[in-house]
């Protein structure tokens, strides 16, 4: 008796999940975005929010919720409703790096979230102010090993790309440089515009109207081929200085553990309609945002991702010895 009343909840239960994915989206939905408005996670989220929106009918808001190398909103997204109305936008930093780096972490980037969808992919550019005295990375890791500890870095946060990109540069090149935290990348940038920080690596595509608007200059970049069309000039890390040396930054579209698969598919399905509009993926290729092979789009190539990424950091950080708490 006890066991068929049991059973009697499940099916209510999954029933009331199913009419609730049919009607699905039936309001406006919400993606967090853990860093401040103006920069690199918050751009990227912005310009997709607005193809898929279009695709399924409803308005996505944007919510910045800032702070903590972007774990604070994670946090607050692994315990939202699984609704299919709150997602979180994640990347490399607090989704992968995350669980590697803090000892105490709210949320768990596998078990806690339902992978969605993959965003292409984004390498990073080593920007100086446009007054530096470092015209290249070699000029900057020669005064960072004859004053240790001088040369500061500003970063997004702690755990974020740029503060984990910094942290790896620092541990190949063999220096000890400073790192000056924000709440994202944008009022980092504003600072190292300004000259209270000395350098800092950002992602390659929101830095480009700050140096071809001259207000900074980049030194290098992080991805293994030159990039020609949006830096001219410009050397990896790994052509000279770095030998192998990469990095890119890869971001994507989570929603709380629990939230239907039939939602999680219908936003994959929104996203890839919206790539098949030609003139805004070559819009982002010329920015030199990577575009990827459909299949690493897929909520289920992404959660391997994520996964395999959570281990991969485990194994940079220790061997690079990134310590943050
Ligand atoms: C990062 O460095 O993790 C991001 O650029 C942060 C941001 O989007 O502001």
């Amino acid at each position: 008796m006890k066991f068929a009343k049991t059973v009697g909840v499940i099916a209510l239960l999954a029933a009331s999940q199913i009419a609730q994915a049919q009607a699905w989206p039936s309001k406006s939905m919400t993606w967090i975005v853990p860093f401040a408005a103006g920069g690199p996670t918050d751009a990227m989220a912005r310009d997709i929010a607005d193809k898929v929106s279009k695709q399924i009918g409803q308005t996505v808001i944007v919510e910045n919720a800032a702070g903590a190398g972007g774990t604070i909103g994670a946090a607050k997204a692994a315990k939202a409703s699984p609704d299919g109305y709150t997602f979180l936008v994640g990347h490399m930093g607090y989704m992968g790096a995350g669980p590697a780096l803090y000892k105490k972490l709210a949320y768990d980037p596998v078990k806690d979230f339902e992978a969605v969808f993959r965003f292409p992919d984004t390498p990073l550019v080593l920007l100086v102010g446009k007054n530096s005295l470092y015209k290249n990375a070699g000029e900057l890791i020669a005064a960072a090993k004859a004053q240790p500890g001088k040369v500061n870095f500003g970063n997004a946060g702690v755990g974020s790309t740029s503060h984990l990109i910094a942290a790896l540069f620092e541990a190949k090149a063999g220096i000890d440089v400073t790192p000056v935290s924000y709440k994202g990348a944008a009022p980092a940038i504003n600072d190292l515009i300004g000259g209270q920080v000395d350098a800092m690596f950002d992602q390659s595509n929101t830095a480009l109207p700050q140096v071809q608007g001259g207000r900074l200059n980049a030194i290098a970049l992080t991805s293994l081929a030159p990039m020609p069309q949006q830096y001219p000039g410009v050397a990896p890390l790994a052509e000279k200085v770095l030998p192998g040396f990469e990095a890119a930054t890869w971001y994507g579209l989570y929603a709380p553990k629990g939230t239907p698969k039939d939602i999680v598919q219908k936003m994959h399905q929104a996203y890839v309609k919206a790539l098949a509009d030609k003139t805004w993926t070559s819009r982002m290729a010329n920015q030199g945002i990577q575009l990827l092979p459909e299949a690493q789009y897929t909520p289920e190539a992404f959660a391997k991702h994520t996964a395999s990424e959570v281990e991969r950091w485990r194994k940079v950080v220790a061997d690079a010895k990134i310590q943050i708490d």
